[in-house]
């Protein structure tokens, strides 16, 4: 599903440079969840966003479903990502004006999805993902977890074959945390979506395929995690 080679990205020129990836490789499959963790600067965002279209990479290669993306020129970047992916960024990215339902809806009508569609779908996500008895309530009157919950069933709402999340349980309780993790395992097991998580969280490690380590821009090592709570 996603192959990456050889991964830099450097931010800024000369003097001034920062290599926040040095030449990564790291692949993920259909079906599988991925754990990416590494100390604060390490690179993770940036390998997230770089493989979701959202940061063109300096060189190298990732190929999303066969298909090269670096080097593609911005203007076919915003489709990729439509298509592709769904994202769980940290802060969640929700607007305050709109209600749950809305904000979910939002993700569907740019999507081209009709009126009546975007409203049934929305609720169906909402109810999937527990909070069906918050339809109307916007944002600020929510718990983080059920905010996270809510950009949850935005990313899904497209049914993207990809899911980056970028620690999804770190404003969370304990018992919030596994509620997400449990509902992104369920998605790359069920419908074989291909999941990767940054996450600083132990708690939720063993929801793991494999756990994969970043420092200074370089993949430390991989090894298998046991999935105990598949
Ligand atoms: N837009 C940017 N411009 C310049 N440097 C950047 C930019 N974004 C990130 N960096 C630098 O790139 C490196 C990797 O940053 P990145 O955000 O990917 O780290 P991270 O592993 O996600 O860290 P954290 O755990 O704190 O979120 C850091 O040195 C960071 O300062
Ligand atoms: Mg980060």
């Amino acid at each position: 599903m996603i192959e990456i080679r050889n991964l830099v990205k450097t931010y800024g020129k000369g003097s001034a440079a920062v290599h926040a990836l040095n030449g990564v490789d790291f692949d993920v499959a259909a079906g599988e969840v991925v754990m990416l963790m590494g100390p604060s600067g390490s690179g993770k965002t940036t390998l997230l966003s770089a493989m979701g279209c959202i940061l063109q990479a300096t060189s190298g290669s990732i190929q999303i479903d066969g298909r090269e993306i670096v080097g593609l020129p911005e203007s076919k970047l915003p489709r990729i990502r439509l298509e592709h992916f769904g994202f769980i960024f940290q802060g969640f990215n929700l607007f305050p004006a709109l209600t749950a339902r809305e904000n979910v809806e939002l993700s569907l009508k740019l999507k081209g999805v009709s009126s009546s569609q975007c409203r049934r779908r929305a609720t169906e996500l909402l109810e999937q993902v527990g909070l069906g008895d918050k339809l109307k309530t916007h944002p600020a009157d929510l718990s983080g977890g059920q905010k996270q919950r809510i950009a949850i069933a935005r990313a899904l709402a497209g049914d993207p074959p990809i899911i980056l999340a970028d620690e999804p349980t770190a404003a969370l309780d304990s018992h919030s945390g596994q509620t997400v993790m449990e509902l992104l395992t369920a998605l790359a097991r069920q419908r074989q979506r291909a999941v990767v998580v940054v996450t600083h969280d132990n708690r939720v490690l063993h929801y793991a395929d494999r756990t994969v380590h970043i420092a200074d821009g370089r993949i430390a090592n991989h090894f298998e995690e046991g999935r105990t709570a598949a």
